[in-house]
């Protein structure tokens, strides 16, 4: 494998004795000046189909803070459009006009050759690829659970009652229409790999607003589905599950070689829950909104509270927050670069 011996790797596989890895979920966007300018040339919808303006701001956010990984930028709703889905990116969030709202919608929903489908996608990775050659490029997909809560909603939402009625309403057209999502979105991941991708991450973004059993049948058996698609890669899983907690006992078994914590538990918690897992998180993201003295005290306190910083990927606990300082992001990636020295 081209990227043998790098740290963000031997990290993923519980064997990095370098500096501590870090990267930030949501890296490249609207906090960043450089990505703001190019969204002031084209709009998001138009950057996504760019191979070329992906290739540049993914760099943004690596090249400024030198971060340990580059992930792809697109989104993960991009996948439900060669399904016969519309998506629209608006200035409140995605939305989709119309929703899924009866089995006859799901019927209608219709798999894709990625190749096709998705082109502009795989050709960026190609692009990255030549702009950051040494780097690790991590692709990445939405769970079946979570498009599927935007596709039944339309658009973001606190606590998607809408899908989760669905899956009661209707639950075989609910099952087929995850088997769609999971079939896909295994597909997907295994030619974004092809491409050029050296690990992936499957964002369980919603999927912990489910009651255990539910999250055992709508989260963790498609993540093993779509996961057991792309073992014979060789390429590192990272599943990452916003909420975490209620599900670490089923996240055990999950066949993935990292498990992204949300901030809401600590590390050496969850940690224990996962044994043999790679461990990637778990700033608080509202934490880089206070001072340059919390920010570092604060990622100090999570690299202190996980003493197995061989398997240890440093990141937020989610999502970079808009109108973050970008001097808060280069405080926390010096204090991670410089703690293991
Ligand atoms: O740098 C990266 O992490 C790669 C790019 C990336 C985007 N979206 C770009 C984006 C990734 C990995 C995503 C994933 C994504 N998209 C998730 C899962 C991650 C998570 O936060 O749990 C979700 C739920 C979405 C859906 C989505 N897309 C929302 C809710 C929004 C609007 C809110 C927001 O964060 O701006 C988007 C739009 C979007 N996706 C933007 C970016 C940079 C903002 C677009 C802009 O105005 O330029």
């Amino acid at each position: 494998m081209a990227l043998d011996g790098n740290y963000f790797i031997d990290a993923c596989y519980g064997r990095n004795r370098s500096v501590i890895p870090v990267w930030i979920m949501r890296q490249a966007g609207r906090y960043l000046p450089e990505y703001r300018a190019v969204r002031e040339r084209v709009s998001f919808s138009q950057l996504c189909r760019s191979p070329r303006l992906i290739a540049e701001v993914v760099r943004q956010p690596v090249e400024r803070f030198g971060l340990d990984a580059a992930i792809l930028f697109s989104d993960i709703l991009t996948m439900l459009e060669p399904m016969g889905v519309s998506v629209t990116f608006q200035e409140g969030g995605p939305v989709i006009d119309p929703p899924i709202s009866s089995p006859d919608d799901v019927r209608r929903l219709s798999g894709f050759d990625v190749k096709s489908g998705l082109s502009f996608v795989l050709d960026a990775i190609g692009e990255i690829k030549k702009s950051l050659p040494d780097k690790p490029l991590i692709g990445f997909a939405g769970s079946p659970f979570t498009l599927a809560c935007y596709l039944i909603e339309g658009h973001g939402s606190r606590h998607f009652n809408k899908a989760k009625s669905f899956l009661n309403r209707y639950p075989e057209a609910s099952q087929d229409l995850i088997n769609l999502l999971t079939e896909v979105a295994g597909r997907y991941l295994y030619a974004q790999i092809k491409a050029g991708a050296d690990a992936v991450q499957l964002f369980q973004s919603w999927d912990g607003i489910l009651s255990q059993e539910d999250y055992k049948q709508w989260s963790a058996q498609p993540a093993n589905s779509i996961f057991s698609h792309l073992a014979a890669t060789g390429v590192p899983k990272i599943l990452f599950v916003n909420n975490i907690a209620p599900y670490l006992s089923i996240v055990k078994d999950i066949d993935c070689e990292v498990v992204g914590i949300d901030y809401r538990i600590g590390l050496s918690q969850a940690g224990a829950a996962l044994p043999g897992k790679s461990l990637q998180g778990n700033l608080d993201p509202a934490v880089l909104l206070g001072s340059p003295n919390q920010v570092a005290e604060e990622t100090r306190r999570v690299l202190d509270g996980f003493e197995h910083h061989d398997r240890l990927i440093f990141n937020l606990g989610h999502g970079i927050l808009p109108g973050t300082p970008v001097e808060s992001v280069q405080t926390m990636v010096d204090v991670v670069h410089g703690y293991r020295t």
